[in-house]
């Protein structure tokens, strides 16, 4: 009776995603992915304009040679940080979502960037197989609070390893949940907040500095 349920409830929530991802197009992706894994997507509506530029606003652009991204989604960010970009630059982006992977793929033409599916634990070898040493900038929409046992403290090592001195782990999320986990590493975090986001979101930056 209860699996007779549960498939029910599965097959109502996949078709709901199915018609929404060909009704609303980028969102219905957005949409359909959080569907399929709520605790590893962790919101139903890509971040604001406002949460983008916020986020963005401390990159010293003209010394960013590769830009990483966790959690991109349906490239909510890619867009600004093409735009923002050096035109010899690179921007990596890890989801664990092969659905978003393939959007991003089919929906960024732009030689700088690379789509990869991974997990951002993996960082360190991602940015190697890449070809650079270190990220200058590494941004993370991921949600913290609902990411497996483990994980969450797992990303804040390999990230804080994988950047340069002087660079930077650019975070948002609706809890401070990431900023307790990155002070295991990063000693200076300065902080912001944006109220024009569903939901109204944190904002951190990590600063690695010179040990
Ligand atoms: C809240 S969504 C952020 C979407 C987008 N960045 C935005 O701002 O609209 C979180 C994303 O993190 C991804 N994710 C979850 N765990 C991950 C991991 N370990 N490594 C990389 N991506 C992960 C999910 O698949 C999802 O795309």
């Amino acid at each position: 009776m209860e699996s007779h349920l549960n498939t029910t409830l599965t097959r109502s929530r996949r078709s709901l995603a199915d018609r929404a991802s060909r009704t609303f197009g980028k969102f219905g992706v957005f949409f359909r992915g959080f569907m399929e894994e709520p605790g590893m997507v962790g919101s139903i509506i890509p971040s604001s304009r406002f949460t983008i530029n916020r986020m963005l606003a401390p990159v010293d652009w003209d010394n960013c040679r590769l830009f990483v991204e966790y959690g991109p989604g349906v490239g909510t960010f890619g867009d600004a940080v093409l735009a923002k970009m050096r035109p010899d630059a690179h921007y990596i982006a890890i989801d664990t979502n092969g659905l978003y992977v393939d959007y991003l793929k089919d929906s960024i033409d732009d030689p700088r960037f690379t789509a990869v599916l991974g997990s951002a634990a993996d960082v360190e070898r991602i940015v190697r197989e890449h070809g650079h040493e270190h990220a200058d900038y590494v941004l993370s929409g991921l949600p913290f609070s609902t990411l497996p046992d483990g994980v969450g403290p797992q990303i804040i090592r390999a990230t804080h390893d994988v950047l340069r001195v002087g660079g930077a782990f650019l975070v948002y999320q609706f809890t401070a949940v990431s900023r307790d986990l990155m002070r295991a590493r990063f000693t200076r975090i300065d902080s912001g907040f944006e109220p024009l986001n569903i939901l109204p979101c944190k904002l951190f930056w990590g600063w690695k500095d010179a040990e």
